[in-house]
C-alpha cells in the first residue's frame, strides 16, 4: 500500500534517540524529507540526515523559546511540515517509590516529557493553524496505562499525554485543519539506549510475563506504528487512538 508520505515534511523529536532514529529511517524509505530534531546527540543526527537526505536540529525542549523555534526552522528546512512525532523523553533507570522520590527528580522528568511533549505540540499546532493541515503522533507508554511502580511519576506523565493530552488536541486541531489528527504510539519495553542494558533475560522473562508474543519491542516495531498513523492514507480515519506496541500486554506482575 502506497502510505502517501513521499514527499511530505516530518519533524521527529528526539530523531537520534533508538525509536527517534528508526522513525526516521522509516519515514525516509517512505520518501518523505525529515528533520531529525536532538538535544545532545549531534553527531548521531547529522550522520542520519546524512544518510536520510534530511537535516539535523538541536533544541532542548524544555526551554520554551528553543521549543518554539525548532517549528519554524525545520519548516524552513524542509519548505513543509506535514507530521510532528513528539518522541522525545525522559526516564529513570533507578526504581523508586515515590514515598522516596526527590522533587528534583519529579520534575526532571515532568519537564522532560510533558513540558517537552507541550511546547512541541504548540509550536507544531501555531504552524498547522497557518496552514490548515498536519498530524502529530505522541509517543506515550504502557505505563501511562497500566503504572509503572518504581517509575510513578513517569506513568503520571505518559498518561498525561496518552489520554488527557491527545484526547484535547484531537479536537482542538481540527478547529483550524479539518483532516487534522492526533493519535498516540504507546510502547512497552524497547530496546534502546533509554533502558540501556537492563533489559537482560531474567528482567524480559519477567516484564513480558503478560506478553501473549512474549518478546519486548525492537525500535522498529514501534516506527512503523508511528509511520502508520501518521499516514493519511492508512489512517485518515483515526484520531485520539493509542497503538499499543507492547506484544498484547495485559498488565504486570505484582509479586514475584
Ligand atoms: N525504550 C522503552 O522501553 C520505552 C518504553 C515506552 C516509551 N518509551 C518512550 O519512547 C520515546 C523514545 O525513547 P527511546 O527509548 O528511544 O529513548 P532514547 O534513545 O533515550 O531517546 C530519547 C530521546 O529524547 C531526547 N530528549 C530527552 N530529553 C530531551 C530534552 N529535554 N529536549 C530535547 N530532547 C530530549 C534525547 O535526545 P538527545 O539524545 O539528543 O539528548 C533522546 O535522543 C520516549 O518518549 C520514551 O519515554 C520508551
Amino acid at each position: 500500500m502506497d502510505l502517501g508520505l513521499a514527499g511530505k515534511g516530518v519533524l521527529v523529536t528526539g530523531g537520534a534517540g533508538g525509536i527517534g532514529a528508526a522513525t526516521v529511517r522509516a519515514f525516509a524509505a517512505e520518501g518523505a524529507r525529515v528533520a531529525i530534531h536532538y538535544r545532545s546527540s549531534g553527531e548521531t543526527a547529522s550522520a542520519l540526515a546524512r544518510e536520510t537526505g534530511g537535516v539535523a536540529l538541536q533544541a532542548d525542549l524544555t526551554d520554551e523559546a528553543a521549543a518554539d523555534a525548532l517549528v519554524p526552522a525545520a519548516v524552513a528546512a524542509l519548505g513543509r511540515l506535514d507530521v510532528c512525532v513528539a518522541n522525545a523523553g525522559v526516564w529513570s533507570q533507578e526504581s523508586l517509590p515515590l514515598v522516596d522520590m526527590p522533587m528534583e527528580r519529579f520534575r526532571h522528568v515532568v519537564d522532560g516529557n510533558l513540558t517537552a511533549t507541550f511546547l512541541t505540540c504548540r509550536a507544531y499546532l501555531r504552524h498547522v493553524r497557518e496552514v490548515g493541515h498536519g498530524s502529530i503522533v505522541l509517543v506515550g507508554s504502557t505505563s501511562g496505562i497500566f503504572g509503572e511502580e518504581g517509575n510513578a511519576e513517569y506513568a503520571a506523565v505518559k498518561s498525561g499525554l496518552c489520554f488527557g493530552l491527545a484526547r484535547s488536541l484531537k479536537n482542538e486541531i481540527v478547529r483550524f485543519a479539518p483532516r487534522g489528527r492526533v493519535n498516540v504510539v504507546a510502547p512497552g519495553w524497547t530496546v534502546t539506549p533509554m533502558v540501556g542494558d537492563l533489559l537482560d533475560a531474567a528482567f524480559v522473562d519477567r516484564a513480558t510475563a503478560t506478553y501473549p508474543l512474549r518478546k519486548v519491542a525492537t525500535p522498529e516495531d514501534c516506527a512503523s506504528s508511528i509511520v502508520f498513523l501518521a499516514s493519511d492514507a492508512a489512517a485518515g480515519h483515526l484520531s485520539g487512538q493509542i497503538v499499543t506496541v507492547a506484544g498484547g500486554m495485559e498488565g504486570r506482575l505484582i509479586w514475584s
